[in-house]
């Protein structure tokens, strides 16, 4: 990458006399990481002798969204790395690299003596974690930087840090500082998507529209808000709901994604990639059988009607393959081993990130690259009524009703299982911040 000035927010940023922590959060792509690596390169070189740490919710994330772009930025002999050592040479000083991604995760760091520390997407590791790093910076004059996105209005992050900072750089540029009494050595930065100048601004309206709802008030227009309404805001039947008779092509089966229940419905929904020029996702067909209207089953009926079901037709002209990949709730420990049992082959679990999977899924919906045919009749009468959950939000958690969620919850499994899969094929430009670590097409972990 070749490096730009930085932008004005960036250098008044820098300029800045050393407070012990450097906060830099806002929308995605808008120059957080590099600004804040170029910082911590300096510190590296000049700061107080010591241990030094990098954080992240993996080693792996650690090193792909922040050493990998450091070596191109300093160059590879500046910037060694030692895969799987979990450390890497940076100017010559070691740095160990920390994934922390539980709440066990601060017990890898409870010992150290740290000069300084970097924190990649600070919210959205365990708050415990933090706290522990925190105090682990005992060297004299040792600092802290830490990048993050906004999450809702009472994340631990802003309550308990952002808001005490003593200067705060704003959205806008503005300037606004608390009484030393009243606030922590803590500068934040509020970074825009349109801080950052190196952007083509084809990329950055198309990054701007991959976002909607909560996610696009919170990682575009860096608000830390809650999130309410609809999940699927942008879900459309004009837009998204086509007859079946008219699925287009199919370049590949993914999935079956499956949702089960005993006393609620369950749901199967199977994915496929178009053969498009721009190729788009598609829920080809769905499987549903609601107890309270039809009856309990045993889960060697509903392995036989779900196995009968994606042995079946799901296109108008196409004779495709079965799905490849029976990506099932993670919580359906029966029906995995009945289906097992019964021969089935290409079981996964689902990765359950709901935020994650919802934030992929609603993306696909606002930039209309993804697709369901009028079979899935469950999967369609759900989708307007998923709603963020009030109650929830008042605790400052974000989380939908639980209620209504069975096709929602088969689409989002085989979705945000599968990406590895079709990630490549669409036009897609969210940042993988918190890709499942297994799932088809990944290696495992
Ligand atoms: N100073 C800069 N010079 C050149 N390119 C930059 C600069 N700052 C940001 N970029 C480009 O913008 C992209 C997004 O920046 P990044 O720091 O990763 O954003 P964020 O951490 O806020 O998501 C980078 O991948 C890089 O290509
Ligand atoms: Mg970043």
């Amino acid at each position: 990458m070749k490096l730009q000035p930085l932008p004005a927010k960036a250098r008044l940023a820098l300029s800045h006399p050393s407070p012990s922590i450097e906060a830099y959060e806002g929308s995605v792509r808008s120059g957080k990481t590099v600004a804040t690596l170029i910082d911590w390169a300096r510190y590296i070189r000049t700061g107080p002798a010591g241990q030094l740490a990098m954080c992240g919710r993996t080693e792996r994330t650690v090193i792909n969204n922040l050493i990998l772009p450091m070596q191109e930025m300093f160059g590879p002999s500046r910037v060694r790395i030692n895969y799987g050592s979990g450390v890497v040479t940076v100017f010559g000083r070691k740095v160990h690299l920390y994934g922390a991604n539980n709440e066990q995760a601060r017990t890898k760091i409870q010992g150290a003596t740290l000069a300084g520390a970097y924190v990649d997407e600070a919210s959205t590791l365990p708050e415990s974690f933090f706290n522990m790093l925190y105090t682990r910076l005992s060297v004299p004059g040792a600092k802290l930087w830490l990048t993050a996105n906004p999450e809702g209005p009472k994340h631990w992050l802003k309550t308990k840090w952002l808001d005490k900072a003593r200067v705060w750089v704003d959205g806008k540029g503005r300037v606004i500082e608390q009484p030393a009494d009243v606030s922590l050595e803590l500068h934040r930065y509020t970074f825009l998507l349109d801080d950052n100048e190196a952007l083509d601004p084809a990329y950055v309206d198309r990054t701007k529209r991959s976002y909607s709802g909560v996610f696009r008030r919170r990682y575009i227009d860096a608000e830390w808000v809650a999130a309410e309404g609809s999940v699927y805001d942008q879900f459309d039947e004009d837009r998204h709901v086509i007859p079946f008779a008219e699925t287009p092509q199919i370049a590949r089966v993914l999935a079956a994604g499956i949702d089960y229940g005993t006393t609620n419905p369950t749901s199967a929904l199977i994915l496929g990639l178009t053969a498009e020029q721009h190729p788009r996702l598609v829920f080809l067909d769905e499987y549903r059988h609601d107890p309270e209207t039809h009856g309990k089953l045993t889960d060697a009926e509903q392995s036989r009607r779900i196995r009968a079901f994606l042995n079946g037709r799901h296109h108008p002209t196409q004779a495709l393959p079965q799905p490849p990949y029976t990506v099932i709730d993670p919580a359906a420990a029966s029906l995995k081993v009945q289906l097992a049992h019964d021969g089935h082959r290409g079981i996964w679990d689902a990765a359950n990130d709901v935020l994650p999977g919802i934030k992929l899924m609603s993306s696909l919906i606002a930039t209309d690259q993804l697709l369901i045919t009028d079979r899935c009749k469950g999967l369609i009468g759900e989708l307007p009524g998923y709603v963020w959950d009030d109650k929830k939000t008042e605790k400052g958690e974000d989380a939908p009703v639980k209620a209504n969620d069975h096709s929602a919850d088969a689409a989002r499994y085989a979705i945000y299982t599968t990406q590895a899969l079709w990630r490549t094929a669409l036009r897609f430009t969210e940042e993988v911040t918190n890709a499942p670590s297994q799932g088809p097409g990944l290696a495992a972990a």
